[in-house]
């Protein structure tokens, strides 16, 4: 059986991937703070509690190898948002978007492609479209998601000699709790949104599960360092 560890895979769209990886037969480890319904989703999901603000240990990869024995997947998805144009960032803030977002997906990339590196495998990190293109009032955010693109080409470089593949995915507008709740008290701002997708809808979290899957597949063995957007076409521009 294939392992997956799925950093944030408690909620939102981490959840819908631990979903996909179990649903397509890996045995999953979700690395988060809180386990919420994880036990409910069958045996082979494990619950590892850590806080990856803590960015310097990265030991988690390791427990979780000697367990497992092999971790054909990474997934780095854990990340946090900050609304706040430059100006009104606070040092501490932009300490705590980079920690979790940039330094502890670098090391855990460092720590994986080390544990892994007779065996092959594959990363898919969690960027966003916020990589691709600035958004309004997300300095730190953008800053963040724009670094996790280079650290996802830097991997894809050095660790291909191993191989072990390194891609990104940059999800978009996509509908989850949040984003559900945001925009429900700024019904203008979702026509708007809405109004440049060109498909004029917002995505799912399966949507970039499957994406997330796929990148990690063998089918996806000959792609690698891209930072894949799924958007529906939003930062193309339309
Ligand atoms: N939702 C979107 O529309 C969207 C769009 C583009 C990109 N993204 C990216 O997709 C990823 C998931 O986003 P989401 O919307 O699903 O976010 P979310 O619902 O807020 O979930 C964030 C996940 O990260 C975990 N996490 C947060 N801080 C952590 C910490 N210090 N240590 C360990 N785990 C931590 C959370 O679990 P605990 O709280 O239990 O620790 C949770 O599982 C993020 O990287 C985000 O930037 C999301």
């Amino acid at each position: 059986m294939k392992t997956a560890v799925i950093t944030g895979g408690n909620k939102g769209l981490g959840l819908a991937q631990t979903q996909k990886f179990l649903a397509e037969g890996y045995r999953v480890y979700v690395v988060a703070r809180t386990e919420a319904d994880v036990s409910a989703l069958g045996d082979e999901v494990h619950f590892v509690r850590h806080d990856l603000s803590d960015w310097r240990d990265v030991g988690f990869l390791e427990t979780i190898h000697k367990e497992a024995g092999n971790l054909d997947v990474l997934v780095n998805n854990a990340g946090v948002h900050l609304k706040k144009p430059i100006w009104d960032v606070a040092p501490d803030e932009l300490d705590h978007v980079l920690n979790l977002n940039v330094k502890a997906l670098f090391l855990s990339c460092g720590r994986y492609v080390d544990l892994q590196r007779d065996k092959g495998g594959a990363i898919v990190n969690i960027s966003s479209m916020g990589g691709l293109m600035a958004l309004p009032s997300a300095a730190a955010y953008v800053t963040a998601k724009t670094s996790v693109i280079g650290v996802t080409r830097s991997v894809a470089v050095d660790a291909a000699p191993f191989g072990i593949r390194c891609n990104a995915v940059c999800p978009g507008f996509i509908e989850t709790d949040m984003t559900r709740a945001i925009l429900a008290k700024d019904p203008a701002r979702r026509d708007k949104i809405e109004g440049r997708i060109p498909s004029h809808a917002f995505g799912t979290p399966g949507d970039v599960a499957d994406a997330v899957h796929y990148l990690a597949s063998p089918q996806a063995g000959y792609v690698n360092g891209v930072a894949l957007p799924v958007d529906g076409g939003y930062s193309i521009g339309f």
